[in-house]
């Protein structure tokens, strides 16, 4: 089996698993505190047990690195890390707020050595994939950054509160927006729709960026922290990081404003 039929088979396993819960109050009940340290919610945890499964069945021994369970491995001698945020953009999911996906990222031990990422819009079905030196694509063509230059031109997605209040949100860009998902917020860099993304809480975990990370790369675009630095820590769901994503045009003004 291929990464793009494991990554999909995973996606679809969870999307079916799911698929009664979106929505509904119940599936927003907390169970506990995840080992990534924010709460597990029911609806993570049945996207986490579906995915696990189809993994355990798969039959290649692999790391698993999970939100909710942090991380177990699969078989003896593990093949390579397989990094999945069994639900991103959970409070969305639960209030029917059409904007959530599956991403998973495979890799080593960095974030900085993902080899394949794939994340599936669980509304719309899209899927964003990229292999390392390949190209990224959306739903099997290809795909690239925008070409927009000028601050003024900008659409930009920015998360930031105090003390890192990003200077950006009150710039003249041409527009700011929100929509409370980053893999597939930062897939939308990868096609073009957005320009920039900037995340400055010190909040985003590994599960939230490995796939979109290697998507943007791949579709063009340039990826670092908030110092304009590459992006690199353990696959580890405890670290958290700063993130600006942009088409590479704006990255220095971007990083000048963060
Ligand atoms: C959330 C999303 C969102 C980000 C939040 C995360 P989750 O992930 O990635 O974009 O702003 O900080 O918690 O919890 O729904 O997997
Ligand atoms: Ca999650």
């Amino acid at each position: 089996m291929s990464y793009y039929e494991l990554c999909n088979e995973v996606a679809e396993a969870i999307q079916k698993a799911v698929s009664g819960l979106i929505g509904k109050p119940e599936a927003g009940v907390t169970l506990r505190i995840g080992a990534d340290g924010t709460p597990t919610e029911k609806i993570d945890e049945v996207a986490e047990n579906a995915a696990l499964s189809v993994l355990e069945k798969d039959g290649r021994s692999m790391r698993f690195v999970s939100e909710e369970l942090g991380e177990k491995r699969i078989g003896s001698k593990p093949e390579f890390t397989f990094v999945l945020d069994p639900v991103d953009g959970t409070f969305n999911a639960v209030n029917n707020i059409p904007f959530f996906c599956v991403p998973v990222a495979i890799g080593g031990s960095d974030l900085s050595d993902i080899r394949y990422g794939y994340v599936k819009n669980l509304v719309s079905g899209d899927v964003y994939t990229a292999e390392k030196g390949k190209g990224a694509y959306l739903n099997k063509r290809k795909i690239h950054v925008s070409s927009v230059s000028e601050l003024s031109g900008l659409s930009v997605i920015s998360y930031s509160y105090r003390p890192h209040v990003v200077a950006i949100n009150n710039h003249k860009v041409r527009r700011v927006r929100v929509f409370g998902c980053a893999a597939l917020e930062l897939c939308y860099i990868a096609s073009g729709i957005f320009d920039a993304f900037i995340d400055m809480r010190s909040m985003l975990r590994v599960t939230d960026i490995a796939a979109s990370k290697l998507i943007v790369e791949e579709a063009g675009g340039v990826v670092t922290n908030g110092n304009g630095k590459p992006l690199s820590t353990e696959l580890d769901v405890t670290k958290r990081v700063n993130m600006v994503a942009s088409n590479g045009m704006v990255h220095d003004k971007l990083l000048e404003l963060v």
